[in-house]
């Protein structure tokens, strides 16, 4: 049956092929993400490749409060029930520095973890799940594999992923008995168009070719390998569907094997 997913950061490198992925199983998607004219061309690419189901266009800046309220009132207004939610908080940016200053906290946890937290409380106000009679809602946190170990070059990233592990298990445990499912998923390095101008980068500077780049860099991961977009769009998708009818407050590794501890 066709589902409706909400998916936040819909026009970014993950969150592109994981609409299109939904589209052509006939989903309906709210799209969000701050820039309307990117969500509006996104919106005109997927039904021109034959989505059947409705899409919606919702703008939000995460990290304002103000529009994420006001993102809470036209989801309101759009009267849809939603089955589902991806929720994708902003990227935090790399830093070695352990202990950043009171302003820097402020910003990122307003940004990528207070923000992202009241859009998810207008999502769950759309959902209408019924386990009784089958009607479930799924939550997916997008976060990264910072979540499960220490990365000395991701200092702040490894404070908020686990913020985001303790929150989702406790609405896991709180919204169980109403049927919502709160998953996280935490990717290692994915080949998005971002990350691959990343890795360009990289090389050019130390005079190797990008897949000499990411042979060097992913020799500590089992697989050798990155992610590819397409690979994390399968497994949102997988948890967003029957898959995890009985899983929830679960932080999902998608990493090539790279996490070692249990
Ligand atoms: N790529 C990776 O290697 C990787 C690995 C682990 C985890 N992740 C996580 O995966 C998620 C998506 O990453 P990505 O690689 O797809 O990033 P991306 O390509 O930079 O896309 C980011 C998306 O989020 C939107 N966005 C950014 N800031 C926002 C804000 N303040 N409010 C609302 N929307 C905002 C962007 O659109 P606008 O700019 O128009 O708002 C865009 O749609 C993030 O949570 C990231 O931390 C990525």
């Amino acid at each position: 049956m066709p589902r409706m997913i909400l998916v936040t950061g819909a026009t970014g490198g993950m969150g592109r092929p994981l609409c299109e992925r939904l589209a052509q199983s006939g989903d309906g998607i709210v799209l969000a993400a701050r820039g309307r004219p990117a969500l509006e061309a996104q919106a005109g690419e997927l039904k021109a490749a034959g989505a059947t189901g409705p899409i919606h266009v919702l703008p939000v800046d995460m990290a304002d409060l103000q529009s994420v309220a006001d993102f809470g009132k036209a989801l309101a207004g759009l009267d849809v029930t939603l089955d589902g939610a991806v929720l994708m908080p902003p990227q935090m940016p790399r830093t070695d520095d352990p202990l950043p200053d009171a302003e820097v906290w402020t910003r990122l946890f307003q940004g990528s973890f207070i923000g992202p937290l009241a859009l998810l409380k207008h999502a769950i106000a759309a959902m209408r799940p019924d386990p009784g009679a089958g009607r479930r809602a799924k939550i997916v946190i997008v976060s990264g594999i910072s979540s499960a170990q220490v990365l000395g070059h991701y200092a702040t990233a490894n404070v908020l992923r686990t913020a985001w592990l303790g929150q989702a298990k406790t609405l896991a445990f709180a919204l169980g008995p109403s049927g919502i499912h709160v998953n996280t998923v935490s990717f290692g390095g994915t080949l998005t168009a971002h990350y691959a101008g990343l890795v360009e980068a990289r090389a050019a500077a130390n005079g190797v070719t990008p897949d000499q780049q990411i042979a060097a860099e992913t020799e500590n991961v089992p697989l050798r390998k990155y992610c590819t977009p397409q690979e994390a769009a399968l497994t949102v998708d997988t948890l967003l569907s029957a898959f995890s009818d009985h899983m929830t407050g679960i932080n999902l590794l998608q990493d090539g094997g790279f996490t070692r501890a249990y």
